[in-house]
């Protein structure tokens, strides 16, 4: 039952970016069902899934299709290994990935999370340029308020500091470039996205020509920086952050962990962009948020620098037990099978739509001080004042105040700070929709005032 669930989850389990002693023994909803876009928990309540399981969820839960093709793989193969071998999922998998993304990427390294798919791609462009005879290019740009995931490579190439700082001794060293983050912009007086010079841009070209000799590439989340607070990009700039690569020889290294599979409306962000990274990360929606899998694609180019014979020492060595995991690779093939039979991507546009318009409303309440709204993602901003854009202290934690509030209007919300996220499943109906934010709008209210 409940209770006995509960004390074993609180005797027994240490939660991830979770302060336990906050957690321990308080009512923690235990889920024990899935089913479309709702989580169900062992006493029978229904939320509402609003963060999509973490920003991965695309066709909601328990979807009929690839729970059946992941019960016909366990029959044939659970595992083998990429490591002198191969399996027919992890090929047929390849070639989709490579027949759907930005088109340059033409190969495609697995892993299993988010964090090893952006350090695979950053050893990957580090040892090409030393592969290329370019030793002194050593170095990464990376982003203020950037999120890469939590390993001590992907921390490095990371700028939250919340989550870094503490580690900050054991990070590499990376040359910080400024964050779209026009709401709060240092760089600019106009602090709004409408009258944006691109000041940011100005500065990571500024950036780019000192260091250019000695960079070897630039990590990026494209269109939106997720755990930084869902900060988006001004249109225009990622086609300008590939021409700065291309102009100082640089290699560019897209994340798409967060916003890859649809969650901008496009399959990926950097083809609605139209460019293409040199190195692309996927994870999370790859598998439509069923099971570990994440790829690093990256193109011709980047492919051969490390092609030469054995002894040469070229080879990428590198590789994660688990690469490649047919299971894994049948849900994200099922995973595929189903943009298509939906027609997922067209299905989206009355509900990008809808979801700007309701971001658009909330501005009316006092204490939203910004939303943020990029395809199927919003951030709503709280601000103790709108006038001076003074945040509500973080101690305040008003963001979780509002979250819990929202679970008694039956959905679960994980805030970002002072912000709220919208990130659904995919597979989210209209009047789902209406609901997760008309539930939103309420507990905003009722923990800031109207
Ligand atoms: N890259 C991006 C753009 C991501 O958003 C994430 C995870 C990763 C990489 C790492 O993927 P992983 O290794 O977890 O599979 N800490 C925040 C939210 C983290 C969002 C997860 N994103 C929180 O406490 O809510």
């Amino acid at each position: 039952d409940t209770a006995t669930l509960r004390k074993y989850d609180s005797d027994y389990l240490w939660h991830p970016f979770t302060q336990m002693s906050e957690w321990e023994g308080a009512d923690n909803p235990v889920i024990t069902h899935g089913e479309g876009s709702y989580l169900i928990d062992s006493d029978g309540n229904r939320y509402l899934d609003g963060v999509a399981a973490l920003w991965t969820n695309v066709h909601g839960h328990c979807k009929k299709e690839i729970n059946e093709a992941i019960k016909e793989q366990v029959d044939r193969l659970e595992h083998s290994t990429l490591l002198g071998l191969t399996n027919d999922r992890a090929a047929l998998l390849a070639k989709r990935l490579v027949d759907i993304a930005p088109s340059g990427l033409c190969k495609v390294f697995y892993s299993d999370n988010g964090s090893t798919a952006v350090e695979i791609g950053v050893k990957m462009a580090f040892q090409y340029q030393m592969q290329q005879g370019k030793p002194g290019k050593t170095k990464f740009i990376a982003f203020d308020n950037a999120y890469h995931g939590d390993t001590v490579g992907s921390m490095s190439v990371g700028g939250i500091d919340i989550y870094h700082a503490t580690y900050k001794p054991l990070l590499f060293p990376t040359i910080k470039a400024p964050s779209t983050y026009c709401y709060r912009c240092s760089l600019c007086e106009a602090r709004d996205p409408k009258r944006c010079g691109m000041e940011c841009l100005k500065e990571l070209e500024r950036l780019m020509e000192e260091h250019a000799p000695e960079l070897a590439g630039l990590v990026i989340e494209p269109a939106v920086q997720g755990a930084g607070g869902m900060i988006v990009q001004p249109e225009g700039y990622l086609k300008k952050v590939r021409e700065l690569c291309d102009r100082y020889d640089v290699l560019m290294v897209a994340d798409e962990v967060a916003v890859g599979f649809g969650r901008t409306g496009a399959m990926f962000a950097c083809a609605k962009a139209g460019i293409t990274p040199d190195i692309m990360a996927l994870s999370k929606g790859i598998s439509a948020g069923y099971l570990p899998l994440a790829a690093t694609l990256t193109t011709r180019k980047v492919y051969d620098a490390f092609w030469g014979e054995y002894a040469e020492l070229k080879t990428f060595f590198h590789g994660h037990t688990f690469t490649g995991n047919p299971i894994a690779c049948a849900a994200a093939l099922a995973n595929l099978d189903l943009f298509e039979s939906e027609r997922l991507l067209e299905n989206l546009v009355p509900k990008i739509a809808y979801l700007k318009e309701r971001l658009q409303g909330l501005l009316a309440l006092p204490h939203v001080g910004d939303v943020r709204h990029e395809g199927m993602i919003g951030g709503i901003e709280l601000v103790r004042d709108r006038e001076s854009r003074d945040p509500y202290p973080w101690e305040e934690r008003v963001g979780v105040r509002v979250c819990l509030e929202a679970r008694k209007h039956g959905l679960f919300l994980r805030p970002l700070g002072n912000v709220i996220v919208v990130f659904p499943p995919l597979s989210i109906s209209m009047d789902e929709l209406k609901i997760l934010m008309d539930g939103i709008e309420k507990s905003i209210v009722a923990i800031t005032g109207e």
